[in-house]
């Protein structure tokens, strides 16, 4: 049986999540040491010879973020932002990270801000996550006190202030420019795309923003080398993923292994299996702006290109498991809700789409043609993807496809 491999995950249950001498004692802080006496570029090249891609979402290759960061001036100033707000339904891994081992995210931000060469970061927490916020204040106010956040750190030229913000509860907000505009004190509505953060971010300045499970690979990265790191997952997606599984499985959870692992076994050896001895039907996997995908993908690697070639996402690591007698209907039903919950409504494809949506999975619900309703949502969630301003009205396409691609049959037949 394949078993976890822990590398953000790696200090969870071994260390007093309150206590710097406990993260020292696991080896703590001294890959940020060893970057120190390294180029700033140096350190660069070892992120993106990993092949480190973004955990939060899109899959980015971290090390061409990076140097991207460091290409549109010289010496100006330049920011790094830690995504925290985990806003993904289904995705509760950042939140395992931040109460368990902050230390961790903390040295995964100084040896990027180093590579960057910014001084000034910040994090960007949900305001729910109470426990993730108290132990990050904490274990930021240690690094201060020991020396590891502050003016020249450990006696270099290097200073480095790491602050924390608070963010309201907008799942649009985890949208790194609209998280940007959130962070300067503006109400959360998206910018338009182009310029990139890595050109014009925060302040207008050059802005690197990270997923926190993202920079929580990098001490390790640096400590056991690129080379290490590529042993591990498949070959264009190297190292490991953290998976939330929840649903009908027997156990729900978070489990740390190399992408390419199998849905079926992240269900069957990790998750337990299905509740009660039932069948599995479905999994929405990457959270709401997800992809249903049925039990012919079981065996399909959870890899960023596998599951592209299929038309399907690895999006957060969120897997969202569904039984024979569960319904995919009601699951797009209240899917489709969020999205209209969490438009902005800036712009009208939208604002106006997402809630047409819903008056259309409501029609279907009762009408006896429903053949031509699921054409009209299919055509309308089209529609948005094309014209949207931002990601948020883009995203209902790929679950509404989705279950049509396959479960047709069920949603022509749902009856309330
Ligand atoms: C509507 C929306 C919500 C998002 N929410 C989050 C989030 O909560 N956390 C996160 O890390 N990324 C989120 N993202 C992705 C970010 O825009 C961005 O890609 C990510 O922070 C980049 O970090 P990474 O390269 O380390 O993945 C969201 C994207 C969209 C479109
Ligand atoms: S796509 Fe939706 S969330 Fe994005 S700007 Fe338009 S209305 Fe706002």
């Amino acid at each position: 049986m394949i078993k976890e491999t822990r590398i953000a995950l790696k200090n969870l249950g071994k260390i007093n999540p309150e206590s710097i001498d406990d993260y020292i004692s696991q080896g703590g802080y001294l890959a940020f040491a060893e970057v120190l006496e390294m180029k700033p570029t140096s350190v660069i090249k070892e992120i993106e010879d990993s092949g480190l891609r973004g955990r939060g979402g899109a899959g980015f290759p971290t090390g061409i973020k990076d140097r991207y960061t460091t290409l549109s001036c010289e010496d100006c100033d330049r920011y790094i932002i830690c995504n925290a707000d985990e806003g993904e339904p289904g995705t509760f891994k950042d939140r395992i990270i931040m109460e368990n081992d902050p230390h961790l995210l903390i040295e995964g931000m100084l040896i990027s801000a180093y590579g960057i060469g910014a001084s000034k970061g910040y994090i960007y927490i949900r305001a729910e996550y109470y426990l993730s916020v108290e132990r990050v204040k904490k274990a930021i106010e240690t690094a201060c006190e020991r020396g590891y956040l502050g003016k020249n750190i450990m006696g270099t030229y290097f200073s480095f202030y790491l602050e924390i913000k608070l963010g309201a509860g907008s799942y649009l907000c985890g949208e790194e420019l609209t998280l940007m505009e959130s962070l300067e004190g503006k109400r959360g509505y998206p910018r338009i795309k182009p310029p990139f953060p890595a050109e014009k971010g925060l302040f207008g300045k050059p802005t690197l923003i990270n997923n926190v499970e993202t920079l929580s690979h990098i001490p390790t990265i640096i400590v056991k080398g690129s080379k290490w790191y590529t042993g591990l997952g498949t070959e264009k997606s190297k190292g490991t993923k953290i998976f939330t599984i929840s649903g009908n499985v027997n156990k729900p959870g978070y489990y740390e292994v190399e992408l390419g692992v199998s849905l079926r076994s992240l269900i069957y050896d990790f998750a337990g299996g299905m509740k009660e001895g039932k069948t599995f039907k479905a999994a929405l996997l990457g959270g709401a702006a997800g992809t249903f995908v049925d039990e012919s993908m079981l065996d399909t690697a959870m890899a960023y290109d596998s599951l592209k070639e299929k038309g399907a996402t690895l999006g957060s690591g969120a897997i969202i498991v569904l039984d024979n007698d569960q319904s995919v209907f009601e699951v797009l039903f209240s899917v489709l809700n969020f999205f209209k919950h969490e438009s902005c409504g800036k712009c009208v494809p939208c604002r106006i789409g997402t809630t047409q949506l819903m008056l259309l999975m409501n029609k279907i619900k009762s009408e006896a043609d429903k053949a031509d309703i699921l054409k009209e949502i299919f055509h309308q969630s089209e529609l948005m993807a094309k014209s949207s301003l931002c990601p948020l009205g883009q995203s209902p396409i790929l679950p509404v496809k989705s279950s049509i691609k396959y479960f047709e049959k069920e949603l022509l037949t749902f009856s309330a």
